[in-house]
């Protein structure tokens, strides 16, 4: 009866320890709670300028900042920010968040534009934190500006009726980007009536309004993005090569199938 009931035990152990070691356990579903929960560490980790309490990869993490690898300890996310407003979206199918974050009263301002990326659905680990950050002297830079505008905005899910596909987001999100050099791709664009645009902290309403329409030869590249169809949002990180390899986050929200916000942060 008692090496039974120890068989059985040893068992149990076995196979619990084959959960823990077998890879397949590891990658389960990316689920948009633990994306979100990573996003919250970093603006945690951005707000106390300490990278050190991040889940980051053991091997082969990278820290990219303005289109550029740099060593973490040199960058933004190494210096303490006070954080005015942070907005973060979900992408399950990429594993990966945006976050939008704005910081306006510090010693250098600061709007950053940062995606997470994490490596077979294991949200526990960060693979990489790709950076976009404008402070003064960015591209219509004024973060108290952008922060007044952006903190108006409503971005809360979406009611399942009104949420775009991601083929839509993604077709809307490289049509803005090919705008420059593609004199239809403006038109290609659902606009929303109320629809909205900031880029740095100039604002554009209705956002459908003088658009570029071709011109230059360049293509923007380098095209990272991270789509939420539960929110409608599309951010894609370039090199906003039309106008000279700039580093550049554009955002889109579309609802019921029409560009509602554009937020551009460009460095
Ligand atoms: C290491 O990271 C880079 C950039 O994220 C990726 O392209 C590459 O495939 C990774 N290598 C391994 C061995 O995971
Ligand atoms: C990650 O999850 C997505 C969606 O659940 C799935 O399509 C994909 O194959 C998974 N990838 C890995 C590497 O497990
Ligand atoms: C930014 O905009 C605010 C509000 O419009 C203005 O009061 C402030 O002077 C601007 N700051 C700079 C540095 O231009
Ligand atoms: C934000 O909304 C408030 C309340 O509706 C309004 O008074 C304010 O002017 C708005 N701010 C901006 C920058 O549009």
């Amino acid at each position: 009866m008692v090496l039974f009931t120890l068989s059985i035990s040893s068992a149990a152990k076995a196979l619990a320890l084959l959960s823990i070691t077998c890879p397949s356990a590891v990658a389960a579903a990316c689920t948009r709670e633990a994306l979100l929960a990573a996003a919250n560490s970093y603006i945690a980790a951005q707000t106390a300028g300490n990278p050190s309490s991040l889940a980051l990869a053991p091997t082969n993490f990278t820290y990219q900042e303005n289109n550029k690898p740099l060593s973490i300890a040199r960058g933004v996310l190494s210096q303490p920010l006070k954080i005015d407003l942070a907005r973060s979206t979900a992408d399950t199918t990429a594993c990966a968040s945006y976050t939008m974050l704005i910081s306006s009263t510090g010693a250098k301002p600061y709007v950053l534009a940062t995606q997470i990326r994490h490596l077979g659905n294991d949200t526990s680990s960060i693979a990489l934190i790709d950076t976009i950050a404008a402070t003064t002297g960015s591209l219509f830079f004024n973060a108290t500006k952008t922060l007044g505008y952006i903190r108006n905005e409503t971005w809360s899910p979406l009611p399942p009726e009104s949420r775009p596909s991601r083929d839509l987001l993604r077709k809307f999100g490289d049509a803005y980007l090919d705008m420059w050099t593609d004199a239809a791709a403006a038109d290609s664009i659902a606009w929303g009536t109320a629809c909205e645009r900031v880029e740095g902290s100039s604002l554009t309403r209705p956002c459908g309004a003088s658009l570029p329409r071709g011109g230059s030869k360049t293509n923007n590249g380098d095209r990272r993005y991270v789509i939420d169809e539960t929110v409608g949002s599309v951010d894609v990180l370039c090199s906003f090569d039309a106008l000279g390899s700039l580093p550049d986050s554009h955002e889109i929200r579309v609802e019921d199938g029409r560009v509602r916000y554009v937020h551009t942060i460009t460095v």
